[in-house]
């Protein structure tokens, strides 16, 4: 009875043995990555403020711009699409949701004397802010903020919540797409109609800005766009949510894009 007893104990005193170094080792874990986080939060920050700053200088802004943290684009983002506007010079840009991201593109246009800015907006109050932030930098004439609820497309047989994009204007090639749009809150996929619904118009040589391509629905939606779009060479930026740049091959005529796309597809709901 007494040697049962002993190994009852001996076995508990294992177990509980064990128990302790798998806590330990979990406490010993999670402060290397408290350490590392720690460790790399002020660089991220720190990179954020560069960009910032890269941004009010290649803008040759006079104004402060509007926030760059929580849902407006981060600096990094904005920085590359101010890079990219500033190289390409596109005339015609196409917004999937207006904020700082549409102040930047429109002083672009003010700083090479050409182009326009199409921002679509479904939050009408969101689009005035916009509007006013374009005001207060003079650069009203380079940017449209359209209100654009969302609403129902059918593409594909699927129903999709989406920009009423009718505003849009009709025929001319866009040369620089930037999809921050509809929030993730709107629907799973929110951002996925942009491909079918925009991508056709795309000229050559067009590139398209996603942002948050980290996220899980975006990589989803990057995906389904890669088997749909073949002749759109995605790429990934390092941005701190995460970007993917686009491109219809500068030798892809605008036409090619379109087989992948019956127009029963675009039909809109109304
Ligand atoms: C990611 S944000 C747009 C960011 C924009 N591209 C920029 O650079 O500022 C997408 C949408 O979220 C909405 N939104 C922006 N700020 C918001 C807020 N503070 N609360 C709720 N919705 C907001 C707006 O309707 C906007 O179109």
């Amino acid at each position: 009875m007494s040697n049962y007893l002993t190994v009852l104990l001996l076995a508990a005193t294992l177990l509980l043995c064990a128990w302790t170094l798998h806590k330990v080792r979990q406490i010993h874990l999670l402060a290397h990555q408290l350490r590392d986080q720690a460790d790399s939060a002020p660089a991220a920050l720190f990179h954020q403020l560069e960009a910032l700053d890269g941004l009010q200088r290649e803008l040759q802004l006079d104004k402060s711009l509007p926030r760059t943290r929580g849902w407006a684009g981060s600096p990094d983002f904005l920085l590359e699409l101010a890079r990219h506007a500033r190289s390409a010079r596109p005339q015609l840009v196409v917004e999937c949701s207006s904020g700082t991201s549409t102040v930047v593109l429109a002083r672009c246009m003010q700083l090479q004397g050409a182009g326009q800015v199409y921002s679509l907006e479904h939050d009408a109050a969101y689009a005035a802010q916009t509007r006013a932030e374009l005001a207060r930098h003079g650069l009203s004439d380079w940017a449209q903020v359209i209100d654009a609820p969302l609403r129902t497309h059918q593409l594909q047989g699927e129903s999709w919540l989406w920009y009423a994009a009718e505003r849009l204007p009709a025929g001319l090639p866009i040369d620089m797409l930037v999809i921050d749009g509809p929030p993730q809150a709107t629907g799973k996929l929110a951002r996925y109609p942009a491909g079918p619904l925009l991508f056709p118009r795309l000229a050559p040589g067009a590139a398209v800005y996603l942002d948050d391509a980290a996220r899980s629905d975006e990589q989803a939606i990057l995906r389904r766009w890669r088997s749909e779009f073949p002749l759109l060479q995605q790429s990934r930026l390092a941005c701190e949510k995460g970007c993917a740049r686009l491109v219809n091959e500068e030798l892809a005529a605008d036409a090619q894009l379109a087989p992948a796309l019956p127009q029963a597809m675009l039909a809109p709901q109304h």
